[in-house]
């Protein structure tokens, strides 16, 4: 996989002129969804070398990363005269990265393309790393394909009007990072003043958060061993994500991760010997950030099976990204179900259920 150059902005005019600069191009096109329409592209009115591009506006949210909505953004990049040198700008949170750059990476066998993520969850996750694709056939991220923007710019500006759950679904991303980094990138994570937002320090902790991300792609493009690690909290956190869309009360992606990191913690420091002293601090801070996921010991089938069923799952055995400590990453590793049940019941008793 090509590599993909993620820029903190310092001064979104010139990181955006240059990274487009890098990009020789017949014909620009911007995608967005309405929401970021109407509160982001503003933004970029006085960049010179976006002036003129062509517009494409998709309906915003998860359900309408869909091939419908592919089939638009192929449409008008097909009737608006683009070519295999036009450029897509994606300009969105993770919805429109994911659905642009495979736009970007199927119009005529692929384009180049440039992310300009505008939710945490993008800047930290979504737009870094490569993959690319929609939902198809009730499942999530069912068609796609690996393929690295040209560049990945990162402008904290445009999480000021941001609100507060997505702006904590993002953060529960940087949590694992710093979870699976060092010492003081996590401890910097859970002192930060989440109330009072300072956008410079956040730019600079989006900053190292990134990089966490970038590494681990960058050893392990294809999943095959230590990219891994960034399941950490997910394997808890989906089976969260499907019993709250099942029982009609969905939550968003972070919140399932950071409840999904409180039973994981348990699990590793049961498993693989994490300090007591840093899960409690950890599932602290998820406790007064993201409030409880409540469930009750008659869900915990049904939280096992989901678990079985994950698609990262082989032959219905649970496999866990734990930690020995901060960084200390341990991959492949199993749980059974009694081993589940008693981190769920720790879960309940620690966040007070
Ligand atoms: N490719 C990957 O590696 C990867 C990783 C994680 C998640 N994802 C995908 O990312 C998507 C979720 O991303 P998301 O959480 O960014 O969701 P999203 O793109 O749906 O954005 C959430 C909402 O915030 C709005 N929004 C975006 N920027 C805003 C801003 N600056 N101010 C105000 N509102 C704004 C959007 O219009 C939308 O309504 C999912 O589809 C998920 O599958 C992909
Ligand atoms: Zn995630």
């Amino acid at each position: 996989m090509n590599k993909q150059e993620v820029i903190l902005c310092e001064g979104l005019a010139n990181s955006l002129e240059r990274a487009v600069g890098q990009c020789p191009h017949d014909k620009l096109f911007i995608l967005t969804d309405e929401c970021t329409h109407r509160l982001c592209l503003p933004l970029l009115k006085d960049v010179e070398a976006v002036r003129g591009a062509a517009e494409i506006v998709i309906a915003p949210g998860d359900a309408h990363k869909n091939l419908a909505t592919l089939a638009s953004v192929w449409q008008v990049l097909s009737d608006g005269g683009a070519t295999r040198h036009s450029l897509l700008l994606n300009l969105g949170g993770g919805m429109v990265t994911d659905l642009g750059g495979f736009a970007a990476s199927t119009f005529k066998r692929g384009i180049a393309y440039i992310n300009l993520p505008t939710t945490l969850l993008a800047m930290v996750d979504a737009a870094v790393g490569g993959k690319t694709g929609i939902n198809f056939n009730g499942l999530k991220n069912e068609i796609g394909a690996f393929s690295p923007a040209a560049s990945v710019l990162i402008e904290t500006e445009f999480l000021r009007s941001l609100d507060a759950h997505n702006f904590f679904s993002g953060y529960a991303e940087m949590l694992k990072h710093g979870l699976i980094s060092t010492p003081e990138h996590w401890a910097e994570l859970l002192t930060f003043d989440t109330e009072c937002i300072d956008y410079g320090r956040l730019k600079q902790m989006v900053g190292r958060s990134v990089q966490v991300k970038e590494n681990i792609v960058r050893e392990d493009p294809l999943e095959r061993g230590i990219r891994k690690a960034l399941n950490l909290g997910h394997t808890v956190g989906h089976a969260f994500e499907s019993l709250a869309l099942a029982e009609e009360r969905p939550v968003l992606h972070g919140y399932a991760v950071a409840w999904g990191l409180v039973c994981e913690l348990y699990l590793s420091f049961r498993k693989t010997g994490f300090p007591k002293e840093r899960m409690q601090q950890t599932v602290h801070f998820i406790r007064q950030n993201y409030g409880v996921f409540p469930f009750d010991c008659k869900s915990y089938d049904r939280l096992y099976e989901l678990m079985q069923h994950d698609k990262k799952n082989t032959a219905g055995v649970i496999n866990f990204t734990l930690l020995k400590d901060i960084g200390e990453i341990a991959i492949n590793q199993t749980a059974d179900r009694d081993g589940i049940f008693e981190a769920f019941d720790f879960y309940r008793e620690v966040m007070g259920i």
